[in-house]
């Protein structure tokens, strides 16, 4: 049996897409207003979640406690109300789209959590854009 647990979380980032291998014109044309050189926020909603057999002595899949804590050691405190192209050396040459987002975030956690469980990421750039990453 197979159960899944998941946490919501919040931060706040600023961020620029930019390919430097390209010039103005064709950044503009394909990340449109996310390359404004002087950069913008997001309100990025995350979803974490866990996967595997509940615990018989707990009842759990995790403890959300621990899970919490994590996702605030680990992803709020690195990115939230940063810039992340300048402040999180993951993105000094990474593109911080959300899709990368959400793979640094798998990252970050996955050597966290008990390697018999797994991790999915969802990430919210926008209400209504969404990226998933679980590791494939
Ligand atoms: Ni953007």
């Amino acid at each position: 049996m197979k159960v899944k647990v998941s946490r919501k979380a919040h931060f706040n980032a600023a961020h620029r897409l930019h390919n430097k291998s390209w010039d103005t014109e064709k950044n503009k044309a394909v990340f449109g207003l996310c390359s404004n050189p002087n950069y913008h926020g997001h309100n990025y909603e995350l979803i974490v979640s866990v996967a595997g057999e509940i615990d018989p002595e707990t009842g759990f899949v995790m403890d959300m406690k621990v899970l919490k804590d994590l996702i605030k050691e680990k992803i709020e405190n690195a990115l939230d109300h940063k810039n992340l192209n300048v402040e999180v050396p993951e993105f000094k040459e990474l593109n911080p789209t959300a899709e990368n987002i959400a793979v640094v975030i798998w990252n970050k956690l996955r050597s966290e959590i008990d390697a018999s469980k797994e991790l999915e990421i969802v990430l919210y750039e926008t209400p209504r854009n969404y990226v998933t990453y679980s590791g494939e």
